[in-house]
């Protein structure tokens, strides 16, 4: 176990993004009934994801992470659930036929509700409040009472994340993911975009093979692979009262493990090394995200490499690099080099979302050909350096929400008003998120063409 840590060890360093909670005693009680309730993941499951993410690191697969930037007690339906589970298979699976590869599937879901903040303080007009912090914490009502954190809201969080988890158990294993159901994974508003038809083609292509593999005796009747997918949950690990509540010591290896979703993540704004949040990812044993913002320098990344992953597992680190479409090509290369130097093991993943946020109309958004242009750096630079572009990380919604300028159906300045329903950063919907997925598709096989004509020329 690592060197003097306790699952509270937090609590003795200094901590940033914690809320003002008015009655301390009314939160302790709270933990404390946390942590006598069951855990939501369980460590063979963690241990399973980390298995997947070490092919990754080793280039043998390829990671997509998303879902909400901020989940919300107010959305919490079936529908909901069942759109995104859609419109995420349905990039997975166009990934799958891109990198021809394993395609790792980790949601932003039941459990991502906490959210850091740029400002303690938001201001409407001659009014100041404090800022809304996600579900788990406070109300995004602009009332002084709503924006009171409420600790009764992390048993409410913990309730929404079991169910959300419960049924995201049964579609992915009750048959919903059935490759057999390929062709109706479509969502009614994505029917008649171009990416619909393109997927018509990909999906066409997907039953001639299962048709002929049944030809063969290979059917998902008798092979799980085909009928069951493995989809795994993740969130930020901001809150560390409610996270500590819910380290467990696994039993069969007497390791401690963050039950409360299978990987968690440290917010860029949260990753000082002799800070709480790194203090407590460093002791349990999940996969472990780290976010990389322009601040972060070689020797910083390899100080927090050191703190998090000493023993240089495979599948431990990922590293979810969100610089911006501009920033990138000046950030990226020097950790990558920083990294390959030391042989530290690593997945490198692009969050393309929160170096890209922009304002217009007074709606926070981000403009669709940034969030294309970061991506396609972020390949091209791996590319350059010799390392495997691993993994992408987006904000995404099954939903037909208008959050995202640009795509295909060249969403404008003046339709963000419509349908904008994030309860913090702008989402892609799912025609956007599959016409993303379409275009990284083409430039894994483009990378694939190119190594080929290397071994062969
Ligand atoms: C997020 O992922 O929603 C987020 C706040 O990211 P970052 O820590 O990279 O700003
Ligand atoms: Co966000």
């Amino acid at each position: 176990m690592a060197q003097n840590w306790t699952p509270s060890s937090w609590r003795q360093k200094p901590i940033q993004q914690v809320p003002d909670y008015p009655d301390l005693a009314a939160l302790a009680a709270t933990e404390e009934r946390l942590a006598k309730f069951p855990p939501l993941v369980f460590a063979g499951e963690a241990r399973r994801l980390k298995t997947a993410l070490a092919n990754v690191a080793e280039g043998k697969g390829f990671l997509l992470q998303g879902g909400d930037c901020a989940e919300s007690f107010a959305e919490h339906g079936a529908d909901t659930i069942r759109d995104f589970f859609r419109a995420f298979l349905q990039m997975a699976v166009v990934l799958t036929f891109g990198a021809q590869q394993p395609v790792v599937k980790v949601g932003r879901i039941a459990g991502q509700f906490a959210k850091p903040r740029s400002s303690g303080i938001e201001k409407q007009g001659d009014v100041s409040l404090p800022s809304y912090r996600g579900d788990i914490i406070n109300g995004i009502e602009f009332t002084e009472e709503a924006r009171i954190p409420n600790p009764e809201r992390q048993i409410m969080a913990y309730r929404q994340s079991a169910a959300t988890l419960n049924l995201l158990r049964a579609f992915a294993m009750g048959g919903y993911a059935n490759l057999d159901n390929v062709n109706q994974w479509m969502l009614g508003f994505v029917k008649d975009s171009p990416q619909a038809e393109r997927y018509r083609k990909l999906a066409d292509r997907i039953s001639e093979t299962m048709d002929f593999m049944k030809a063969i005796g290979i059917t998902s009747e008798n092979h799980a692979n085909l009928r069951e997918t493995d989809f795994f949950t993740s969130h930020e690990a901001l809150l560390l009262g409610y996270e500590q509540a819910l380290t467990r010591v696994d039993s069969t290896s007497g390791d401690w493990y963050a039950t409360s979703g299978h990987m968690i993540w440290i917010g860029d704004r949260t990753r000082q090394p002799d800070h709480a949040h790194i203090e407590y990812c460093r002791g349990i044993k999940n996969p472990i995200g780290l976010k990389c913002g322009p601040s972060l320098t070689g020797d910083g990344l390899l100080e927090l490499i050191d703190l998090l992953n000493p023993q240089n597992e495979a599948g431990r680190l990922t590293l979810i690099c969100r610089f911006g479409h501009d920033k990138v090509a000046e950030h990226l290369p020097r950790l990558i080099r920083a990294v390959e130097r030391e042989g530290k093991k690593v997945v490198w993943s692009c969050d393309p979302m929160h170096g890209n946020t922009i304002t217009l109309n007074n709606y926070k958004t981000r403009p669709f050909e940034r969030i294309l242009s970061e991506v396609e750096s972020f390949f091209q630079i791996h590319r350059a350096e010799g390392t495997h572009p691993g993994g992408i990380h987006i904000e995404m919604t099954g939903n037909d929400v208008t959050e995202c300028t640009g795509g295909a159906r060249a969403l404008s300045g003046d339709d963000l008003a419509d349908r904008y329903h994030t309860h913090c950063d702008p989402r892609l919907n799912a025609d956007q998120a599959l016409e993303l997925a379409f275009l990284l598709a083409e430039r894994m096989k483009g990378g694939r063409d190119e190594k080929r004509m290397v071994v062969n020329g």
